[in-house]
């Protein structure tokens, strides 16, 4: 992936100087694990198309993700001082220019998808899912859910509604991506709903992991007990968690198997690396 990472200090290079790009360059190359950017060349791997034909749209992943790590990490969302190993952007710049970062990637991401060198039909499709995967439909939904209605959830089919919004719908966004980029549309939906799974089976595993890792290993705050925060692992122990992510897991790669003039080889490698991820 150093090929993606020289890609994303391209793009950032192309704006012009200023303190907030420099906030935004902090964040994004701050070696995130890229999982969403590796599902999109993958997929496109499996429908055999050159993975270089994802690019703008991997980056613009990428920038969404990060955007929604710096907001997120704010102190009026989760007001954490690390992600990713390094200081958060509010701490390592201030509030205002880490606002303003998010407001960068999140909005730079559509310039760069928008101008992708493909044909129309591809382009206004990507990036058509972008922003109703990103947005108060998906991701943002996810997010207000989690700040706002999380207090009184007791069940887990209405955390599981937060989790496949605020962590799903970007999972599944590299994939419909891929779709649309091999004009497989007619399994858009199928892919959305894999993705929705692979998000699920994540988010239980990131609130495992943010009981069972130090700071240290996780590279980011884990302050789900001192938000108070009901998570999969409150509502469900931590026991009943890990074996609804092992099976979450293996639903994905079955499912993985299931779509037409796709080899899943590669798709499902990466199924397990990520759910044999350290951080
Ligand atoms: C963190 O995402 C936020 C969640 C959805 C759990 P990642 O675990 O993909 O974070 P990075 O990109 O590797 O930092
Ligand atoms: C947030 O979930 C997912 C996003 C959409 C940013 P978390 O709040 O659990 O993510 P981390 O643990 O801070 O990465
Ligand atoms: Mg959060
Ligand atoms: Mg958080
Ligand atoms: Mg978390």
């Amino acid at each position: 992936m150093e090929r993606f990472e020289k890609l994303l200090d391209n793009y950032i290079d192309q704006l012009p100087e200023s303190r907030v790009r420099e906030a935004m360059r902090y964040s994004l190359l701050a070696g995130g694990k890229r999982v969403r950017p590796l599902l999109l060349y993958t997929a496109l791997q499996g429908y055999g198309i050159n993975e270089e034909k994802g690019d703008p749209f991997a980056a613009a992943l990428e920038m969404i993700h990060t955007y929604s790590l710096i907001h997120d990490d704010l102190p009026a969302m989760d007001n954490d001082d690390l992600r990713r190993g390094r200081p958060t952007c509010h701490k390592q710049f201030d509030e205002a220019t880490a606002i303003l970062a998010g407001d960068g990637l999140l909005t730079y991401a559509f310039e760069v998808a928008s101008s992708a060198d493909t044909d129309d039909h591809t382009r206004l499709g990507c990036v058509n899912v972008l922003a109703r995967m990103a947005g108060a439909g998906g991701m943002v939904l996810g997010q207000d859910l989690d700040m706002n209605e999380i207090e009184g959830i007791t069940a887990w089919e209405d955390l599981k509604r937060i989790h496949h919004n605020k962590t799903g719908c970007l999972l599944s966004a590299p994939l419909m991506m891929a779709c649309v980029i091999a004009d497989h549309e007619a399994d858009m939906e199928k892919w959305h709903e894999l993705g929705e799974k692979l998000g699920l089976a994540f988010q239980v595993q990131d609130d495992i992991m943010d009981i069972r890792l130090t700071p240290e290993q996780f590279g980011k705050s884990t302050s789900d007990e001192n938000n108070d925060k009901v998570t999969s692992v409150r509502l469900l122990g931590i026991d009943e968690a890990e074996y609804l992510m092992n099976r979450l897991y293996e639903e994905c790669m079955k499912m993985a198997d299931t779509f037409s003039g796709f080899d899943s080889r590669a798709l499902k490698d990466l199924i397990e690396k990520i759910k044999t991820r350290t951080n």
